[in-house]
């Protein structure tokens, strides 16, 4: 056993994020060629170990002539481990240098096909499973995991219970042109569009809770917002109003900002390249506009709009849903985001309550996120009277025995209750400042695209 390998079983293994804690030590990290700089007399290795990425010297004369020549022949994503002493270096993003003492080569890599050049997007997305590697990408994916963190930890700490919907399900739940079907032992089943139905079960048997998980939307959507995979969030609050769904979402959204903030400030500006004065706004109160009033408000600028693309873009008749170019332009002119509630029940779910005083409108809300990203969350009261729900079921055409262990909540102690959803990843897109959703999950799942 040579003096290398010796020395790779014996100094500790430690994550680059820690190295802190080894100033001055020895230690040994297990990692991957991020990438590589020569001269005749050094190597300058950037390791990458999943936790962090560091600089590690590889000088000849410390090294001999054998294993400088065998860096040489390092490429890009090469696994394997160094071990080096650890030294403070002001100019390195984690502080530290690695004076590399000691290289075990796993596997080199020739033709790792993600260069430091730039590629396009179709390229990249076909690579995925090896694009996630690469430091925006792996960025991103940290933010969401933080994002996913504060999600559950504020309804952790705020009394919510987590009950988990089923994803195969006998039934629709927001209309039936977008649902996923399959077999399910001669049966149609269908993947879950969102877990509010079963989370309205549970919210009667535990007051408050939440579900979080993926649910599928069979959209013909090509659009920067969609994916036909995609997680969300939902609470669910026995004996709650669309008032109080508003103030939850509000209360909610702020902190959840706040922590991923304080957390990825660095991640969010210096590698994102995120300009956070918009995030740093997330504060309460957030403007509550009625949707009559933003049609109003649309009208108004559509009337203000030059450009005649942009003009026939805003048209909009009271009745209809808000595309995307509405909710840019009507967010644009408040410094946070905007709830809009009470829309068109015709655009809404069959399980909406109406509003008592104006039965053309549901008690429904959307939050809107400022900069172009639209709706975030959607939500709202539910119908809680039984032949009201009965009615609605019929009138939106949808199997009533499907949905009799639904109408069973209004049977028994029915009370009045709210809940609301967020995407996680249009989340993601608007805290990390991406162009598409695509690059905030693992994976996408869009029209075109099922692989890798
Ligand atoms: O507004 P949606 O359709 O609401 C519901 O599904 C309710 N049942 C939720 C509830 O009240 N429990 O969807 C909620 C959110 C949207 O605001 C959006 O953020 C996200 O889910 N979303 C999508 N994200 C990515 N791709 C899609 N195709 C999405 N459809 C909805
Ligand atoms: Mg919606």
């Amino acid at each position: 056993m040579n003096k290398t390998d010796t020395q790779i079983q014996e100094a500790p293994h430690v994550l680059i994020r820690d190295v802190e804690k080894h100033e001055g030590a020895i230690v040994l990290l297990k990692g991957w060629l991020y990438n590589k700089r020569s001269s005749k007399k050094l190597h300058f290795l950037q390791i990458r170990d999943g936790t962090g990425i560091i600089q590690a010297v590889v000088s000849r004369s410390d090294v001999g002539d054998e294993l400088f020549a065998l860096c040489e022949t390092l490429g890009q994503e090469a696994s394997l481990m160094v071990t080096g002493k650890v030294v403070s270096d002001p100019r390195s993003p984690v502080g530290f240098e690695l004076q590399v003492t000691g290289v075990e080569i796993l596997q080199n890599v020739e033709g790792y096909p993600i260069t430091p050049k730039a590629h396009g997007d179709a390229f990249l997305m076909d690579h995925r499973h090896l694009w996630l590697r690469s430091r925006r990408q792996h960025t991103i994916l940290r933010v969401r995991h933080s994002i996913t963190k504060a999600i559950r930890d504020y309804f952790d700490e705020n009394g919510f219970v987590l009950v988990d919907s089923p994803i195969l399900t006998p039934a629709a739940c927001e209309g039936t042109t977008t649902l996923f079907e399959t077999d399910y032992f001669g049966e149609t089943a269908y993947l879950t569009q969102s877990g509010q139905l079963y989370q309205e079960a549970a919210a009667m048997a535990f007051g408050r809770t939440y579900c979080f998980g993926p649910t599928f939307r069979a959209e013909k959507s090509k659009t920067r917002r969609h994916l036909n995979e995609f997680w969300m969030v939902e609470p669910e609050v026995a004996y709650m109003d669309l008032a109080g769904d508003m103030d939850l979402a509000e209360d909610f959204l702020c902190e959840v900002v706040a922590r991923v903030l304080e957390k990825h400030h660095k991640d969010l500006t210096d590698i994102l390249e995120r300009d956070i004065s918009s995030l740093e706004r997330v504060k309460k109160p957030f403007p509550r506009v009625h949707y009559d009033e933003a049609i109003s408000q649309l009208a108004v600028i559509r009337e203000e709009t030059e450009d005649p693309e942009m003009k026939s873009l805003l048209d909009i008749e009271w009745g209809s849903d808000f595309g995307s170019p509405h909710e840019t332009e009507l967010t644009r002119r408040y410094d946070r985001p905007v709830i809009v509630h009470r829309f068109p029940a015709q655009v809404k779910a069959f399980y909406m309550k109406k509003d008592p005083n104006s039965p053309r409108h549901a008690m429904a809300m959307d939050v809107l996120a400022p900069e172009g990203y639209g709706e975030i969350i959607g939500g709202g009261q539910r119908e809680d009277d039984l032949e009201t729900l009965e009615k609605a079921v019929e009138a939106h055409g949808l199997p009533r025995d499907a949905f009799e262990w639904f109408l069973d909540l209004r049977r028994f102690g029915t009370v009045p209750h709210a809940g609301f959803g967020l995407g996680i990843e249009r989340t993601v897109a608007w805290i990390c400042g991406l162009h598409h959703v695509r690059e905030t999950i693992p994976f996408a799942r869009t029209l075109d695209r099922l692989k890798p």
